[in-house]
């Protein structure tokens, strides 16, 4: 059996989604570990709620690499195939990132490339476009740049704020990151280029 490693930050509702997914058998796998850099993380009380293992590393006073050297030290210890960021909201660093090749995954709250960064849905509605979404993406060592694996969309309304938008957004995260961690773990994709290609 796979095993996931769960890296979150905070609320946890993406991380909740592929768990309720991985219970009811639509995901083929078992979370190995969940993660967070910030120890008061819901997302952390969340996991220990549900049995799985749950470590805090906080990462006051610590460097990135020596930071991530802490991380790749616990999810060997549990033997993770696939790491999975749900609303992690920490840089990787090139150490992390070259230990796990087409192995990290990361949902965004926009259609990449357009508004990488924080705050996705607030520069959406700003910026006044008409259609956003999500996508769910190999992590590289650029910020929110790394290879495609699905998007959804979501229409921008007239009336929305960057709470109301964001509401709408995340029903289609909990829907296709559950999705593409199955393409991922059955191996159902080919790289071309920067483009995902499932088959
Ligand atoms: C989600 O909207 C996720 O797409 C976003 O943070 C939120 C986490 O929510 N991630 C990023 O913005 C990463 N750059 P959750 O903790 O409820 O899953």
């Amino acid at each position: 059996m796979k095993r996931l490693g769960v890296l979150l930050s905070g609320r946890g509702s993406n991380f909740q989604a592929i768990a309720r997914n991985v219970a009811q058998g639509r995901i083929e796998a078992e979370i190995g570990v969940v993660i967070s850099n910030r120890p008061e993380a819901p997302g952390l009380a969340l996991a220990r709620e549900l049995g799985l293992t749950a470590v805090a590393i906080p990462s006051r006073g610590l460097d990135r690499e020596s930071y991530d050297r802490l991380l790749l030290e616990e999810l060997a210890k549990h033997n993770v195939d696939l790491i999975c960021l749900a609303g992690y909201m920490r840089l990787l660093s090139a150490t992390f990132v070259r230990a796990y090749p087409l192995r990290i995954l990361n949902i965004h709250p926009s259609l990449l490339p357009a508004f990488p960064g924080l705050d996705a849905q607030h520069q959406a509605v700003s910026h006044g476009v008409k259609f956003s979404g999500c996508t769910v993406h190999f992590v590289d060592e650029q910020l929110d740049a790394g290879p495609i694996i699905l998007q959804a969309v979501v229409p921008v309304l007239d009336a929305d704020t960057p709470d109301t938008l964001s509401a709408r957004i995340l029903a289609e995260e909990h829907r296709i990151y559950s999705e593409a961690v199955s393409i991922v773990l059955a191996g159902k994709f080919r790289l071309d280029g920067r483009r995902i290609v499932t088959s």
